[in-house]
This record gives C-alpha cells, sequence and structure tokens, in this order.
C-alpha cells in the first residue's frame, strides 16, 4: 500500500494526506492523466447490452424523449430502444458496473486512500456527440475517470439547496448554470476529474466514443443514520424502559407540557443513543449493507471449513464477491468484529485486515486461528468466491 504521504500520480502529483486536506468534500480536482494510457475495458456496445440485462439498474436520458424534454427511461431496454435513438442529445447510465466487470472493479484498487466502505459503486455513462444528462448537483463524492473518447466538463460553483430547478421535468437539472473561471476542461481517456458534494457540474460529450466512470461514494443522510439507528438500537431497549417523573410535582396547568418533562426524555433519548459500541456494531452493518439485496447469492451447496482448508491447500484463491461490501472494527487485540454485506461475524485482526485489504486470498491465511471456519461462512453467505469464475 503507498504512503499517505508519497505523491500519486492518480492524484496529480499529490499525497493521499494533501489531497484529504485539500480537496476531499471541499474543492474539485482535475488530474490529468490519473490513469496514463487508460484503455477502457468496456465499449459503448458492451455497456448497451448491460443496460438490457434484467436485475442492472440503467437509464436512458433523452434531452427530447418522445414524450417530454429530460425523459428519463429505466431498463432493462431491448434492441429496438436503442434503434430507435436520434444521432445525438441522449444519455445511457449503467449502474453498479463493478458489479458486473472484474477489470472495472479492479480500478476500485487504485482509491485505496480512502475507506473502502465509503465506496458506492462504478457507473458507467455513454453519450454519442453533445448528449449529456444536464448541469446538475450531486449529494455525494464523485471521481469521474474519462475512459474513452472525450468530454467537456463545465463546473459552476456550489449553488446551494436553494437552486432553481428546471420544473416539470424527470431531472433535477438547474434552471440557471453559469460557468466559473477556469473550471471548464476537456477530458481525455485516463483523465479524471474529482468533485466534492453541491458542485454544479455539466458533462457534455466531445465524441462519439465518449464513455465516462462515475467513481461514486455515499454518505448516508442524518435522516436515514436517526431513523436506522434508532431501529437497531430500539430493539434492544426492551418494553420495561420507559419514560419516568419520580420527581414529578403537582402541575399547576394539567394540560401543560413543561420543561422539567421535555428534560425527562431529552436525558432518556440520550441515554439510549449515547452508546459508542452500539452505533459501531450499527454502522458497520449499515455500511456494508449490500447495494442490491437480492443480488447477494448464498451458495448453492454449503461447504464446510474441511473443504476450504483442502481447496486452499490445493492452489485454490478466493476473492470478495463483486459488490460485497467488508469492513472491521477492533473490539480487542485478539478480536475484531467483521462486517461483511450487513453480517457480522468474530474474527481474528489479520484475517479481517487481509478480507478487506487483499484482492485473492490463500493458503497463508490458514494459519490464523479459525480461518478455514470464518472463510466457509463467508463463502456460504455469497461473500467469497473462488477464483474459478463461479460467479455470476
Ligand atoms: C455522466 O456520466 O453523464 C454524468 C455523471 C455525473 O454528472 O455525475
Ligand atoms: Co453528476
Amino acid at each position: 500500500m503507498t504512503s499517505a504521504n508519497t505523491p500519486r500520480s492518480l492524484l496529480a502529483g499529490l499525497s493521499a494526506e494533501q489531497f484529504l486536506s485539500q480537496h476531499w468534500q471541499k474543492t474539485p480536482l482535475l488530474i490529468r492523466g490519473a490513469f496514463p494510457d487508460f484503455v477502457s475495458p468496456l465499449e459503448p456496445d458492451d455497456l448497451a447490452g448491460l443496460a438490457c440485462e434484467e436485475g442492472i439498474e440503467s437509464r436512458l436520458v433523452e434531452a427530447q424523449g418522445p414524450d417530454k424534454a429530460w425523459q428519463v427511461s429505466h431498463g432493462p431496454f431491448d434492441e429496438a430502444t436503442f434503434a430507435r435513438l436520434p444521432q445525438s442529445g441522449w444519455s445511457l447510465l449503467v449502474q453498479a458496473v463493478d458489479h458486473y466487470v472484474p477489470e472495472v472493479a479492479e480500478l476500485l484498487e487504485s482509491f485505496d486512500f480512502l475507506p473502502r466502505w465509503r465506496l458506492d459503486d462504478i457507473m458507467v455513462s455513454y453519450a454519442p456527440t453533445g448528449g449529456s444528462v444536464g448541469p446538475h448537483v450531486d449529494q455525494y463524492d464523485v471521481f469521474l475517470l474519462q475512459a474513452s473518447g472525450r468530454r467537456h466538463w463545465q463546473l459552476g460553483g456550489s449553488p446551494g439547496d436553494s437552486a432553481r430547478l428546471i420544473p416539470g421535468i424527470d431531472l433535477r437539472i438547474l434552471e440557471n448554470f453559469t460557468v466559473e473561471a477556469d473550471q471548464d476542461w476537456v477530458l481525455e481517456p485516463g483523465d479524471m476529474l474529482y468533485l466534492p458534494p453541491g458542485v454544479a457540474h455539466h458533462g457534455v460529450s466531445a465524441s462519439d466514443d465518449c464513455l465516462t466512470y462515475s467513481i461514486g461514494f455515499r454518505a448516508p443522510s442524518a435522516d436515514e443514520i436517526v431513523t436506522a439507528f434508532a431501529d437497531y438500537v430500539g430493539e434492544q431497549l426492551g418494553e420495561t424502559r420507559r419514560y419516568g417523573d419520580a420527581d414529578l410535582t403537582s402541575p399547576t396547568h394539567p394540560g401543560e407540557l413543561d420543561d422539567s418533562a421535555v428534560e425527562r426524555v431529552r436525558r432518556l433519548l440520550l441515554d439510549a443513543i449515547d452508546r459508542p459500541e452500539q452505533i459501531a456494531q450499527w454502522f458497520g452493518r449499515a455500511m456494508t449493507q449490500p447495494k442490491y439485496l437480492d443480488q447477494l447469492a448464498a451458495a448453492e451447496t454449503e461447504t464446510t471449513p474441511e473443504a476450504v482448508r483442502t481447496m486452499l491447500e490445493g492452489g485454490g484463491e478466493l476473492h470478495r464477491s463483486l459488490g460485497s461490501r467488508f469492513a472491521w472494527r477492533q473490539l480487542d487485540e485478539s478480536q475484531v468484529t467483521l462486517f461483511s454485506d450487513g453480517d457480522t461475524l468474530a474474527c481474528d485482526p489479520a484475517l479481517a485486515r487481509a478480507l478487506c485489504d487483499e484482492a485473492r486470498l490463500d493458503a497463508s491465511l490458514l494459519d490464523v486461528p479459525n480461518a478455514a471456519s470464518i472463510l466457509a461462512t463467508l463463502v456460504n453467505r455469497g461473500s467469497l468466491s473462488w477464483d474459478d469464475g463461479d460467479e455470476d
């Protein structure tokens, strides 16, 4: 792993530390040649093929759709859809391509200077010359990697929540978009643009082979955090723990909800949620929930620790299943909680680190206490797969 203060071409010569302190969640960064000599593992036709598959999330954005301006339709599409499209003025977007194309998933290894569990997915878009999804703002951090062809990017500052949107259309497109000085570039293959949340941007295809990969991150909203944690912790609180007022004095006005009542309920609430270890246990589960729950396929035939040991000793290798999410939390010196796809296991720290950091897991891990049994559980849950291509 490259250290935090080594300059990286992926970050325009900045170290991870410099990038994080100067740009992450703060200001955009244009990175020429982030991936030198980059060749897209996908072609526009491959993307169209993915967009025709059942269970793959895809969208078509048409500036002048059959029914209205900026029309969005959702896949799966068929050949007839692509046949009717005009020469220009549309974009095809396919979500989570890293779940289906291992060569696209491999790109994620380059982003090891960020917590893996902050990653959402790699969305890939194709647009013929002139195609775009309109000027807009996203609520998440994104690295926009130009994978083939050229795209003209323009940035329009941070318009804030009150920015006016074009009314009556399917998309949240800004009504007013003014390009800021010097925030206007044409990206070539291998170039990349980092955008923090909230920055207005507009990317227009400048060639008929324009493919852009969006390496997107996710951050739950305060609403999601409060609601989901309350659900999780609530289940553990039990029925007998209740609002109590043993300090009650007789009210002057029986209808009044006085300060003491509010303070009692505030204390109960704060006491119920101020539990760092439960927060960690919930957050690990939440941040490793699969993007698509139905894509986590448990093994059809259960494997055993002995079978896993034999496979690894025979040269077999395991990898995280495409789309699977892993993280860990230290419990004490010899134990961590391993989170995988929203579930947990108690685990040795060395095994958890290998599971999260290594692209391939081999027999060397069998020295770690309990490794074969944990690996077998993860294979059975569908979070780990053998390297022989048993991935669907
Ligand atoms: C695109 O790839 O067309 C749009 C990506 C974005 O603006 O977030
Ligand atoms: Co965007």
